[in-house]
């Protein structure tokens, strides 16, 4: 699903010293602009405070936006990659029944208004080169989408994107779907609609060496999940909201359960993690710096590199190759009785 080289790198242009992120990552914008793209999903331009360039970021990229009472949310950039180092563009879906975040930046951020972000971290990359890449967002889910369609017109590669909504009035940033250059790639797909038309099967109608990227709720996301089954992992790439159900975590085996012990190699230091703890909350409780964002395994602020023991991976944001070499120590374990960190 990711790309770890730029995952695990904040995209940093080169700029002077004065005008690049804080050592961890952090920015300070200011919101220029808010829109108000339906009843339940805003916009938001975030511009530096010094008017400097913002980092470049690729298609695909979120940011972290640190919000009163301590909360770090990541939300996917939607704007044209290549006019990144003007202007970051988010769109932020109210979820009353979601963990607060949403609320607080509806009810919280207006223009001009002053905040802190992370430098943007990829993990969702587009793949260099496909024959057809096919977009598939189901509602909100459609803003990295919104980026990777703006990417691939400017690379000139054959595209789709496939757009999922409850209803016409409901369907996110229709102002850019309605009049960018790649406006003849967009299909919409509403649920009111007298003829419905599933994701699979769009799935099963993409060219042939297709690329595949998607979305959205957890529902959606099963869906094409399973249309996608049959299709090579290197051709598929997703990214989640919130973590699924366990019963869909990827790894295979029963989660570990047991206590280990987590080595740093660099300081030699030796750390029980319990049967009831996590790495991250453990080297955070010993004063290592441990940056973490969703704690689900989603948003790859995490991911750390380790040296010796076998992980058990429980999260939803690395690759089968990332994998050999990182672990998101937020919701992973050991399953060997010791796990060495490069750290
Ligand atoms: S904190 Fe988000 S992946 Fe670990």
């Amino acid at each position: 699903m990711s790309s770890l080289s730029t995952a695990a790198t904040p995209v940093v242009p080169d700029t002077p010293s004065s005008q690049t992120p804080t050592p961890r990552g952090e920015i300070t914008i200011r919101v220029s602009q808010v829109l108000r793209h339906t009843s339940e999903v805003s916009g938001f331009v975030l511009q530096r405070i010094d008017g400097h360039p913002l980092p470049t970021c690729e298609a695909g990229a979120h940011i972290d936006v640190y919000l009163p009472g301590d909360l770090v949310r990541s939300y996917s950039l939607c704007g044209d990659p290549a006019r990144s180092h003007e202007a970051y563009e988010i769109a932020v879906k109210r979820e009353d029944r979601g963990r607060g975040g949403s609320r607080a930046v509806h009810s919280w951020v207006r223009e001009g208004e002053i905040l802190r972000i992370g430098a943007p971290r990829n993990l969702f990359p587009l793949a260099p080169q496909a024959p057809h890449h096919l977009l598939l967002g189901g509602g909100i889910g459609m803003t990295p989408m919104v980026a990777m369609a703006h990417a691939l017109h400017a690379r000139g590669e054959p595209f789709t994107l496939a757009v999922f909504a409850r209803s016409a009035a409901y369907l996110p940033l229709k102002n850019v779907l309605d009049t960018a250059p790649w406006r003849d790639r967009v299909q919409t797909h509403f649920d009111d609609a007298p003829v419905r038309t599933s994701p699979a099967s769009l799935v099963a109608a993409a060219p042939a060496g297709s690329h595949a990227y998607y979305c959205g709720p957890e529902g959606f996301m099963q869906h094409v999940r399973e249309a996608c089954q049959h299709w090579p992992a290197e051709r598929v790439h997703f990214e989640y909201f919130n973590a699924p159900p366990k019963s869909e975590a990827a790894s295979a085996a029963a989660p570990a359960t047991a206590g280990f012990e987590v080595v740093l190699a660099r300081s030699q230091k030796r750390l029980t993690v319990g049967p009831e703890q996590n790495i991250a909350h453990v080297l955070q409780s010993a004063g290592v710096r441990v940056d973490t964002v969703c704690e689900q395994g989603i948003c790859g602020s995490c991911i750390t590199p380790y040296l010796d023991g076998t992980p058990d991976h429980q999260d939803f944001c690395l690759t089968e190759d990332e994998r050999a070499t990182h672990i998101a120590i937020c919701c992973s374990r050991s399953r060997t009785p010791t796990l060495t960190l490069d750290l």
